[in-house]
């Protein structure tokens, strides 16, 4: 049986290291499996939970598809697609809160965060926002869904409200996926903060590496990353208590495929500004060409459209199937 990987990643612009070492990287190991067939959903019904530009929007779902494709995913061999071109994922969102309930949605921990201390001012679709990813991930039974840590309590969502729907309407329908998340490396945090996730939303350009940056921006963003002020450490339980120490010397592992252990070893007791040179230069190597690739795609608007054409219909394929048995379940 081959495995069905569905995944989604939001086109709100600053793709970033967090999203390529989280997410992406996994993807594009799952697409040259040809024991998975994947699925890549650009999720533009989940950007507009906040405020967006039309245009950048635009352009924005537009430099996921290229980050995909210059990350390494093969467009002939994954479906690629955006989320709103489908009607079935709104479709299904709405059924699917119906069966979600408050207790379960206000236990969200990323809704809180998100929100913040303003949270009657947050959008609707910002609150049910786990719902409609839980309708992406069951219309196309997928099996396996790999995402970033950051994601787990989504994915549990997901599972609750496919055996509720299940129990509730005496089916076996909806199938329950399993996370596939990494156990080192799932959540890349803040350079300029080791307690806070790399995110796109951080008003700090210095606070992440994007998938865009240049080669001087990231040698002047590792430079300017928080350390603290001993040598490097000589022993993985030292890393617990030095946030920032573990986040780069997992950065480092990651891109350089180490285990944190040998990394460890290899820098321990030097100094901060050595290690740094080192990460400066695989980050380099493994973000130049990505970045270069995502620049060149974007002036091939067409190529990229295409393949959005191509993939919403075979998603389209799949999905409208999916609906039409959801409808008659529920009595539609
Ligand atoms: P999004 O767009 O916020 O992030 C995309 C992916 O990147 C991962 N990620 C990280 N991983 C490690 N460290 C970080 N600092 C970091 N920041 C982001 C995320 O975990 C995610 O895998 N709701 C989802 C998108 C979505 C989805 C889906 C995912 C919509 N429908 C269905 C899977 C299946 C989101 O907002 O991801």
């Amino acid at each position: 049986m081959k495995k069905k990987i569905f995944s989604g990643v939001q086109p709100t612009g600053n793709l970033h290291l967090g999203n390529y070492l989280g997410a992406i990287k996994n993807f594009v190991e799952l697409n040259n499996d040809d024991n998975n067939d994947c699925i890549f959903c650009v999720v533009d019904l989940h950007a507009i939970t906040v405020n967006q530009e039309p245009s950048e929007l635009k352009n924005n779902i537009r430099e996921t598809v290229a980050t995909f494709i210059a990350s390494g995913i093969n467009p002939k061999k994954s479906i690629i697609f955006n989320q709103s071109q489908v009607s079935a994922h709104s479709e299904a969102a709405w059924i699917f809160s119906c069966v979600a309930r408050m207790g379960w949605l206000n236990r969200m921990t990323q809704f809180k965060e998100k929100a913040g201390k303003d949270k009657e001012k947050a959008s609707i679709g910002l609150y049910s926002y786990p719902v409609l990813m839980a309708a992406d991930i069951l219309l196309y039974d997928a099996t396996h869904v790999p995402v970033g840590d950051d994601q787990r309590q989504h994915l549990e969502l997901c599972r609750d409200i496919a055996q509720k729907f299940n129990n509730d309407y005496k089916v076996d329908e909806l199938k329950l996926p399993e996370p596939l998340i990494q156990k080192e490396f799932s959540r890349i945090m803040s350079l300029k903060d080791g307690s806070k996730k790399m995110s796109k939303s951080d008003s700090s350009d210095l606070s992440r590496i994007n998938l865009t940056d240049e080669k001087d921006q990231i040698i002047n963003k590792i430079k300017k990353a928080k350390t603290d002020p001993l040598q490097m450490p000589s022993s993985i339980e030292e890393l617990e208590k030095r946030p920032e120490a573990k986040n780069l010397i997992g950065i480092f592992s990651s891109l350089s495929d180490l285990t944190i252990e040998n990394t460890v070893k290899e820098f321990s007791g030097k100094d901060f500004s050595k290690f740094k040179d080192h990460l400066s230069q695989v980050l380099v190597d493994k973000i130049i060409p990505i970045s270069k690739e995502i620049k060149k795609l974007l002036n091939e608007i067409s190529y990229i459209d295409e393949i959005l054409f191509e993939g919403c219909k075979k998603a389209e394929d799949i999905a409208s199937k999916k609906i039409k048995k959801i409808h008659e379940i529920v009595g539609f």
